[in-house]
């Protein structure tokens, strides 16, 4: 202990006087006797003004001893815990007014051991047995024996605060509950989705290839037996073959497009590799492509499609929208982290578009990796051109396989 404790000790007031007398008449301590009379006079003395901060004070300020026994405690303090007056809370235990004794212990454990609390949050209990919460500055004196007993604190209810922390908890907890039911219902939907593109493709595939195969093999009987002066005729069956050539062609688009088979059949990869194929083949804008040279990635199927369609979204986009003449596309599957980065050359996306929350393309594109834990990020300047990079985290069973 200190010198300078052991003096700041005997000049506490609160050590003044005698235990009996403060049970009998609770008086404001901290003022001389020869102040009391006088307080409707100019507070000159430097007791009687801190007295009158003592009384005044909007915060509770109470004195105690380690055992509990409350020295003194201002209005303030009185209003708070719904006392009608202090000798009515000066004659409880300090202990008393904890919601449970565990809160009390740990109060004087944290207290023994740092000599004060700083921004303490602690429940207390008001006269009628409803709970306040308090947040409380608090110091560890010395009494005039020197030992460390007195107990120095000043605290305001912040039970309205706590009260409107609580209801925000609340309510984000009840955002966070809808948002992943609406995560979960738009997966859903987005796999009865994708379902559907492979059965329509699927169908047409075989209804309407099957037909137009069939159309054709005739047509090919038909030119056969065309007999000579029949030049009409042959034109018009060279005319139907033409017609179905070009049909059948425009309904393997269209399954392609509805669920590439390439996807299904030979993974990943291979479904990026001919998606730039077509890329290049539909716009003519030039597209490099880094792919990993090992064909088949341990993707499950559901995670290939996000990621493919994330990439067809990015490449749509450059298609639509950035005016690009070049386009590089990185992808890597490494142990655990799918990579795929979509930059282009073109005008470069704002950053007002990328805000946007109408964009349902990003917004799509969005969705779709954090449906896998992944995330999209999108960055461009302006002439410099965007990149589109998807990062997705893979299962354990993900294998190296870059080249
Ligand atoms: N590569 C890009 N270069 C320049 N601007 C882009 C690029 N990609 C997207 N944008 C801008 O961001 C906007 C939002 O893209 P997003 O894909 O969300 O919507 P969209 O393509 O306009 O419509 P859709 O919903 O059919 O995809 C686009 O309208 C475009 O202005
Ligand atoms: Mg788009």
């Amino acid at each position: 202990m200190s010198s300078k404790l052991r003096r700041a000790a005997k000049r506490h007031p609160a050590r003044d006087r005698a235990p009996s007398e403060e049970h009998a008449t609770p008086q404001p301590t901290c003022m001389p006797d020869s102040a009391r009379p006088c307080m409707n006079l100019l507070p000159v003395h430097p007791g009687q003004r801190y007295c009158m901060l003592f009384q005044q004070s909007l915060a509770s300020i109470y004195t105690t001893t380690a055992e509990g026994r409350i020295l003194d405690c201002n209005e303030a303090m009185v209003r708070m815990l719904g006392y009608e007056a202090r000798g009515d809370l000066m004659s409880r235990k300090a202990s008393d007014l904890y919601v449970s004794t565990r809160d009390r212990r740990d109060f004087l454990r944290r207290l023994r051991r740092d000599g004060k609390l700083v921004n303490a949050e602690c429940r207390l209990k008001r006269k009628n047995g409803s709970v306040i919460h308090v947040l409380e500055n608090v110091n560890l004196l010395p009494d005039e024996t020197g030992k460390l007993g007195i107990i120095h604190g000043n605290m305001v209810d912040i039970s309205d605060r706590k009260h409107a922390e609580n209801v925000l908890l609340e309510s984000e907890k009840a955002h966070r509950l809808l948002a992943g039911e609406l995560r979960r219902l738009a997966d859903r939907q987005e796999a009865v989705r994708e379902g559907e593109r492979t059965r329509i493709a699927r169908e047409l595939h075989d209804e309407f290839g099957q037909a137009l195969t069939a159309l054709n093999m005739d047509l090919h009987w038909l030119s056969g037996r065309v007999q000579d002066g029949q030049a009409e005729v042959d034109a018009r069956i060279t005319a139907m073959t033409q017609l179905v050539g070009k049909t059948a062609e425009t309904l393997h688009q269209i399954c392609a497009d509805l669920r590439p088979t390439v996807l299904d059949d030979f993974g990943l990869v291979a479904a990026i590799e001919w998606q730039v194929e077509e890329f290049r083949r539909r716009t003519g804008i030039r597209c490099d492509a880094r792919l990993p040279r090992k064909v088949r990635c341990p993707l499950p199927k559901e995670q290939a499609t996000a990621v493919f369609r994330i990439f067809q979204e990015s490449l749509t986009n450059v298609a639509r929208h950035a005016h690009a003449s070049e386009v590089k596309v990185a992808l890597t599957i490494r142990e655990g982290l799918v990579t795929l980065a979509v930059s282009d050359n073109g005008r470069g996306i704002s950053p007002r578009r990328l805000a946007d929350a109408h964009s349902l393309g990003l917004l799509g594109m969005r969705e779709r990796a954090l449906a896998w834990g992944g995330a999209i990020d999108v960055s461009g300047s302006d002439k410099k051109g965007t990149t589109v990079t998807l990062r997705l985290p893979v299962g354990p069973g993900a294998k190296e396989c870059q080249s």
